[in-house]
């Protein structure tokens, strides 16, 4: 393919840069050249990560950062640009999720996934988006959502509320964020086998899922990798607010 991508001279941040498809952002954006600032409470697990992209010849940082605490936001991006620069593409992917019928809902699962996935996403959106027109740096923001924001499913319906707050958040910075020269997108990705999902997929109602998807199968999260590239290269300065599935036809049906 001749339309390659490089990043190099660019800071990133990660947040949920511990595991599943956060590891894959931080590593994919660091072989494309991104200095990257990886953000996750599991300081631990980022240091892995740390090493490896170091070892492969890249740049990373890991930062403790708890999204549901502002301060831990603020405190996390300020030591991200310290250490790398200003910031210029954020992959906004933290998030959790949690299986419940609508009727047992309980105050403290609403409040975790609310806290996390739209609460959490946005300050650090904020903060990372003020950061960026304090320097003055024209940015890339990709807030991590989920087809589940886009339609319905059984047993996921808060998780489902909270990514479709993400799909509307992404739209409204957007258009308020642009005159900065900030595009702000989402990638709505389908089922995905990571922690947050894997003890679903040895169930029978997870097999069952599969076999219910256009193609039968789950997808990787190498699967998001063209899209996730796309929304944070320059090229892309023509495309903001836009709310991308990548789910393999899973919610065209
Ligand atoms: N896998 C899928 O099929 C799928 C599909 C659609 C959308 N998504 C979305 O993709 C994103 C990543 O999910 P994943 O599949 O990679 O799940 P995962 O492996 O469980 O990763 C979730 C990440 O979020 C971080 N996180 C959770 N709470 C946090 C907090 N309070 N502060 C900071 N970080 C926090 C975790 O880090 P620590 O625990 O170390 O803090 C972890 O790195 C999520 O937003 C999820 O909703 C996933």
């Amino acid at each position: 393919m001749a339309y390659t991508i490089s990043l190099a001279g660019k800071a990133a941040l990660v947040t949920g840069a511990s595991s599943g498809l956060g590891v894959r952002f931080a590593t994919l954006l660091a072989e494309a050249g991104a200095a990257v600032a990886l953000c996750a409470r599991r300081t631990d697990r980022l240091k892995d990560v740390e090493d490896r992209i170091v070892e492969a010849g890249g740049r990373a940082v890991s930062i403790g950062m708890d999204v549901t605490d502002v301060a831990s936001i603020r405190s996390g991006v300020a030591a991200a640009e310290a250490a790398l620069g200003p910031i210029g593409i954020l992959i906004n992917n933290s998030g959790v999720s949690g299986e419940q019928r609508l009727t047992d809902v309980d105050e403290a699962t609403f409040d975790r996934t609310f806290d996390t996935n739209v609460r959490g996403a946005f300050f650090v959106a904020q903060t990372v988006a003020v950061s960026m027109i304090r320097t003055g740096t024209a940015g890339r923001i990709v807030n991590v959502a989920s087809i589940a924001g886009l339609k319905p499913f059984g047993r996921i319906g808060v998780y489902s509320m909270s990514k479709a707050a993400v799909v509307m958040m992404t739209r409204s910075m957007a258009i308020e964020w642009a005159r900065h020269g900030i595009n702000v997108n989402a990638i709505c990705p389908g089922y995905v086998e990571t922690e947050i999902n894997a003890h679903h997929w040895a169930t029978e109602a997870g097999q069952k899922l599969v076999q219910m998807l256009p193609r039968r199968r789950i997808g990787r999260p190498e699967d998001l990798d063209a899209v996730v590239m796309m929304m944070v290269s320059d090229g892309a300065h023509f495309v903001n607010g836009a709310i991308v599935a990548a789910d393999d036809g899973m919610v065209a049906g």
